[in-house]
């Protein structure tokens, strides 16, 4: 199985941004983390990052026909983006969002999420661990 890892605006600032909230491991760490569990998991993962809406976009619509899911962390544009939206129901694949932060815990225009609809599930409020937990959910969705 062959998952992609999508993440957007500002996550390739982990470890330097909000350390309160986003922890103090930076985004070479996170992109480690993310490969050994995905070793583990037996899965091949590609990542990959931009703090553009297009190139986002572009990313979801060249997973189809290369990989088998999607685990995206939209950042701000989870918020507002019904570009990205369209992206993942148009290439119908299934995807799981992550949030770093317990996004319902914060301020209220991050309650909502206007991608989650196209998703097979969110994931929000464990740190890196969410992206592990988000390849199992994609792992046991895809063998089903
Ligand atoms: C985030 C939450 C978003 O609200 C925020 O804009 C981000 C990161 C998270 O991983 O917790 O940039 O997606």
């Amino acid at each position: 199985m062959k998952i992609i890892v999508i993440n957007g605006p500002n996550i390739n600032l982990v470890g330097i941004r909000e350390k309160n909230v986003y922890g103090e491991q930076n985004y070479a760490a996170l992109c480690a983390f993310i490969t050994k569990e995905a070793i583990k998991l037996g899965l091949e993962v590609e990542i990959c990052q931009s703090n553009s809406e297009g190139a986002l976009v572009d990313f979801v619509q060249n997973s189809l026909g290369c990989y088998d899911g999607i685990v995206i962390n939209p950042a701000a544009y989870t918020h507002y983006s019904i570009a990205l939206l369209d992206a993942l129901k148009a290439v119908n694949l299934p995807a799981v969002e992550v949030h770093l932060s317990n996004v319902h815990a914060r301020e209220e225009f991050r309650h909502t999420s206007i991608t989650a609809p196209a998703c097979i599930g969110q994931i929000a409020g464990f740190g890196f661990q969410g992206y592990a937990f988000a390849l199992q959910a994609l792992q046991v969705k895809l063998s089903e």
